[in-house]
């Protein structure tokens, strides 16, 4: 039996899945021949460790019992000493991972987890590569700072995944890996890599006014609380990011041109989410739609996505000929299309979901079952 000993961070949408993955793959993994061991979980205010660290791991009902508090809305603090188990609070925390990681990473191996949406893990990710463990995120942030924090956290690049931080459970990554790692050279990435500007952008082609359309996402749930996170751009561009880096170029963020669905004028500091729902999507509506008249006129349509090609990387609405993977898209799959010398004409096409918690964490988990060859 290969065991592998892992501490989760973040456990939220994506990191409650996860352990719930985890727990009702128990029997499948042991036919397998393999044991996922939950020694710690940590959210924002503190970190849950089994007292056993070399034997034990958290039991499933407690870690069942553990989801459902998160998703009440509790800390984990809340579960407090149980009998086999500790809690420490940030930032003392922080100390108590390096202990583990020095104790079991070169020993048994140990699978840290990212599942949190904070830009604060990346000191502690570097660490514990450093001291031999594997990393396994969902989270971009630590993937998308300095290109110094990125070469540390890929050191060791066999030991370190992260599918599901573009297109959530697509394999975009691993068919990206395999194509470099062929010689087959990549020409072009285009890919749509939001759910939400997905719909919105197909639903905008069919005449739709854009204000109306924001407003049915976010009643749909499509969008962040504020639309305006999606809108702008940025994530968007942080999967851009990642993906020109993993085909070798070494850019940071500034240097991606991003093109935002609203003006500055209509920012957070300057409008509230509500005056931007009711007043400043009105201000929007003309433009757009004239934007997919003039696509339509040329027998194209209008997409927000990235492009990646040669040393130029940038996230906005592109004109695209309606008989493509990426024009036919409708609704909120992420479409990506990857031109390399072997899919010139015809470019390899990966689309699905590409967000969810289910799906995320569906993602993680397969990335810590790829790893189990590093584990004694
Ligand atoms: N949901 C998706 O569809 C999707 C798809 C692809 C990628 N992702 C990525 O997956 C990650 C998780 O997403 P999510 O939807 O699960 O987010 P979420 O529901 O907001 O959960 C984030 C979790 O991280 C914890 N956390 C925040 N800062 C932390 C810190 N410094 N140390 C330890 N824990 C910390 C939070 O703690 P509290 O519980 O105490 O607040 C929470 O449990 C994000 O990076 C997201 O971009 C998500
Ligand atoms: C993801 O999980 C969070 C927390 O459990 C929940 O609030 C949210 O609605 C879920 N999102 C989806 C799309 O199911």
């Amino acid at each position: 039996m290969k065991t592998i000993p892992l501490i989760l961070m973040g456990c939220g949408g994506v990191g409650s899945h996860l352990l719930q993955h985890i727990v009702s793959c128990r029997s499948l993994h042991s036919l397998q021949g393999l044991l996922l061991r939950v020694v710690g979980v940590g959210d924002s205010k503190s970190l849950m460790v089994v007292d056993d660290l070399l034997n034990k791991g958290l039991d499933d009902n407690f870690l069942l019992e553990l989801c459902r508090l998160k998703h009440a809305g509790e800390s984990i603090s809340k579960l407090a000493d149980s009998g086999h188990c500790h809690v420490f609070a940030h930032p003392e925390s922080q100390g108590k991972i390096v202990e583990i990681a020095s104790q079991l990473g070169k020993k048994s191996g140990l699978a840290f987890v990212d599942c949190t949406a904070s830009s604060g893990t990346v000191s502690v990710l570097k660490q514990v590569v450093d001291m031999g463990c594997c990393v396994v995120m969902a989270n971009k942030k630590p993937l998308t700072s300095t290109m110094e924090d990125y070469e540390n956290l890929m050191k060791y690049p066999r030991r370190i995944r992260h599918e599901s931080t573009v297109g959530a459970g697509l394999p975009v990554i691993a068919s990206l890996n395999r194509i470099i790692s062929s010689g087959d050279p990549v020409h072009r990435i285009v890919g749509s890599l939001s759910g939400t500007l997905g719909y919105v952008m197909s639903e905008v082609e069919d005449g739709k006014p854009l204000s109306q359309v924001v407003r049915a996402a976010k009643s749909l749930g499509y969008t962040e609380p504020d639309p305006r996170d999606d809108l702008g751009g940025m994530d968007v561009a942080r999967k851009a990011l990642i993906l020109a880096r993993i085909l070798g170029r070494r850019i940071n963020m500034d240097s991606i041109q991003v093109e935002s669905l609203y003006p500055k004028e209509m920012g957070p500091d300057v409008m509230t989410v509500d005056d931007f729902l009711g007043r400043g999507l009105l201000l929007l509506d003309n433009d757009i739609q004239e934007r997919v008249e003039k696509a339509a006129s040329n027998g194209n349509v209008l997409r927000y996505v990235c492009v990646i090609e040669g040393p130029r990387c940038k996230v906005g609405v592109q004109e695209l000929p309606k008989n493509s993977a990426l024009g036919r898209l409708r609704g909120s799959d992420n479409v990506l299309e990857v031109y390399t010398r072997c899919y010139s004409d015809q470019p390899l096409v990966i689309q699905g979901a590409g967000a969810g918690n289910d799906t995320t964490a569906a993602g993680v988990l397969a990335d810590i079952v790829d790893i189990q060859d590093l584990f004694p």
